[in-house]
Formats: structure tokens, sequence, C-alpha cells
């Protein structure tokens, strides 16, 4: 009997809206390249190491089913934040993986994830050599940050970028309304860490219709808390409401996250991050004792991320591209290395992938470079916006049952 040529996907890091269209793009491709099954690990590569995957065949039926996973939000196979250790630290915990790769016949094995997660395909291509095990290991890249070294951008982040330009909108228009005679300040905090990416997409909230926000702080620069004061000050002179946006990664000069200035939380994940959360409430804080009057602290948190209903059709269609490009980039004998996305013309827009050495890309940032930000650094340039706008347009209704958008979602009964 011929051997078996499986392949085996999991999803890890941080949720976006458009992951499952990689795991989507994944699986239609391998069905598509005679993989014989197609396993997923639930919740990352912590749930393989506890023999956690199922067999998607199990979950995935029709056409129909793909097209609700590739609106479907977050990990349909459940993520998770796990650092493998160094391969001399603990052979055991290779050996335990590889034991469970070859019990399953795998060929391939696909993570999508960001900067941590390509650590994983870095340590287990690694070790797949210097023992001697055939198995490919490729990366899809996802995050909503955009921090990926060597690709234009990354999907998740387009859809996140498109949420945040809406609610901008959404939440200047909110302000304006009851700011007759009365000064009122806004600040939105936006997710990103220490890239400024999604900070700056609110920007995208001015146009026609809409000013826009009034000031932009991206993580890049060191936050002067006098100069802000003085800025939001000078601003209050001209107009009554004010709204800004600033990225919970925003630091002092003497490094402390600015987020740290209040009642911050302590948890710390195995990467070494802090948990970023409480910015735009110390700020609004800060002026509402300063200036004296009203102000309101807007925290996007996981909305921003797992806004599926908002979702760029860019997005999706280019992360089930990346999710395809890994899967025949393995079939065809690749390892150890990143599907990237490649700008090929901004207008008319278009794209397609490209493949790197995944040791260039773990653990990176990409940040946003410093000429994309105006003079004093309190927002972005148009070629900011130029690069965005492309990667916002377009999308998929979601399909609505009962008035809200319809998921699809893992059936635990059946897994083999
Ligand atoms: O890495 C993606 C991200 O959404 C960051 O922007 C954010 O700082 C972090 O994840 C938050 O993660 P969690 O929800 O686990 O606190």
């Amino acid at each position: 009997m011929a051997k078996k040529r499986n392949i085996i996907v999991g999803q890890s890091g941080g949720p976006t809206a458009v992951i499952n269209s990689s795991l989507a793009g994944v699986y239609k491709t391998a069905i598509e390249r005679g993989f014989d099954k197609v396993y997923g690990m639930l919740h990352g590569i912590q749930g393989l190491l506890d023999e956690q995957y199922i067999d998607l065949s199990t979950q995935i039926h029709s056409e129909l089913d793909i097209e609700l996973l590739k609106r479907t939000p977050s990990a349909f196979l459940g993520s998770c934040r796990f650092k493998l250790p160094e391969i001399h630290e603990d052979k055991a915990i290779y050996e335990k993986i590889f034991a469970i790769l070859n019990k399953l016949d795998i060929d391939a094995f696909i993570y999508i994830g960001g900067n941590d997660s390509m650590d994983t395909i870095k340590k287990l291509s690694d070790y797949a050599i210097i023992t001697g095990h055939e198995q490919k290991f490729l990366g899809v890249p996802k995050t909503i940050d955009n921090d990926l070294a060597l690709t234009d951008h990354t999907p998740g982040f387009g859809s996140a970028a498109k949420y945040i330009g809406a609610s901008t909108k959404e939440i200047i228009r909110d302000a304006q309304g009851l700011s007759y005679k009365k000064n009122q300040i806004t600040i939105i905090e936006i997710m990103g860490r220490n890239a400024g990416w999604l900070t700056g997409a609110a920007a995208l909230a001015k146009g026609e219709d809409c000013a826009g926000p009034d000031l932009i702080y991206l993580p890049e620069v060191p936050f002067e808390i006098d100069k802000f004061l003085e800025k939001v000050r000078e601003l209050l002179k001209k107009k009554e409401s004010i709204v800004i946006a600033v990225s919970e990664g925003i630091r002092l000069a003497d490094g402390r996250y600015v987020c740290e200035l209040g009642s911050s939380v302590d948890y710390v994940d195995v990467f070494g991050h802090k948990q970023l959360t409480g910015t735009a409430n110390y700020l609004a804080n800060f002026l509402s004792g300063e200036i004296g009057c009203k102000t309101r602290a807007v925290e996007l948190s996981t909305l921003q991320r797992s806004a599926s209903h908002m979702a760029s059709r860019t997005d999706i269609d280019e992360a089930c591209m990346v999710g395809g490009a890994a899967v025949k980039a393995a079939d065809e004998g690749d390892s150890g290395k990143m599907v990237v996305i490649d700008r090929v013309s901004n207008d008319p827009y278009m794209a397609k992938t490209g493949i790197y050495d995944v040791h260039r890309i773990a653990n990176e940032e990409k940040l946003v470079p410093r000429s994309w930000m105006n003079r004093d650094a309190t927002y972005v340039t148009k070629e900011f916006i130029d690069y965005i706008n492309p990667l916002i347009q377009g999308d998929y209704s979601p399909m609505m049952v009962d008035g809200l958008p319809r998921h699809l979602v893992l059936n635990t009964k059946r897994k083999k």
C-alpha cells in the first residue's frame, strides 16, 4: 500500500478576522493537491503536544462551509501562545512532537501565526534537519499588528484597519453631536503593541465627510505628556470636540508604558509581552484633571481583531492565497520558510506571494518608518494612507441568520 500523504495545520497567536480564511486556503489547496488527510491542531502546538487534533474533513463538508469559515473570526481550531524551548534545552519535547507527526504520517506542517509563532516553524524545521526527518515546515503570516518582517503586510491587518477607520469615523460623529458649547475629548486606544500600523489606520477616517482624528500617537516615538497636554489645549481653543487615537503601546522616554502609569494589569505572556490596556483611560483621566472637561476613553480591544462583519475582501482573499501558497511550497519541497505578500503595484493594487527563510522573520518586528509620520509625530503622512488604502477595499457580505452573522464552529464530537 502506498504511504499516506497527510498534512497538519495549526493556528497560533492573537486572533484576526481572516485567520480562518488562511485555514480555508490550506484545506482547499491540500485537497486539490491530493493530500490524503488534512489534520487541524487544536490550540496550535500546545494542543498537539496533548495529541489534540482533528481530521478537518469531519468539520468541512461543502463549499458553503468553506465560505462560512472564511467569514468566521478568531481561530476556528483554537489558538495558543506557546514558546518551544531551544532544541538543546529540551530534546524530549521535540521527540514527542515528531513521534506524533510520524504516527499521523504527516508530510507537511503548516503554522498560521505572527513573529512569535514563526519561532515554532524555525525550531521545528531546524530540528528536522538535524535529525534527518523529512517533514516540511511552512509558516503562513497572520497578525493584525502588521509587524512581520519581509512581507509587504500581514493578513488580518487590512480588516482590523478597516474596522478602526470606520469606528473612528463613528466615534467622531458621535462626539460631535453632543459638543455644542461644551468641550469633550475622546481618546481611542488601539492595539498593535510596539508597532503603530493599526493606530495610524485611525487616519483612514479622514475624508470628504469627516475631518478625521485630531491627533494620532504611535508607539515608535517616545510620548511626551507635557507636549501632549499643550497640543490638546491649543486644539480646544479652536474646536469643541477633539478625538485622539493612541496606541496601547505608547511609552515615555524612560521606557515605561503610559498604561503603567495608571492602574495597569501585571500579566506577562510566555514571550515576555506585558498585557497592554488602560492607556486611553489613564490619558482621559489625566486630561480631565488638567483641563476639567468631559473626557471619554474608548478601548477598541478585541473588537478590532475579530470584526469579521467589517472584513476587507482584499484581506480575506489574500489570507486564503497565502494559506494555499504554503501548501504548494511544502508540497514542492520547501521547508523552514514563511510565505510573504509582495505588492506588485499600488494603482491598480496587485499583489502576489513570495517566500523567505523563516530565520529572517521569526521574533523580528517591523515598525512604522519615522518618515511616514509628520514632523512632531502626531499624525501619519499620505504615504502611510496610500500604503493602507488598498488593503481595506471590498467586502464579503456576512451570511446573516436571524439578524446576525453566522459562523462555522468546531464540532468536537466529530474529531478523527
Ligand atoms: O498580537 C496581536 C495582539 O492583538 C496585539 O496587538 C495585542 O497587544 C495583543 O495581541 C493582545 O493579546 P491578548 O488578547 O492575548 O491580551
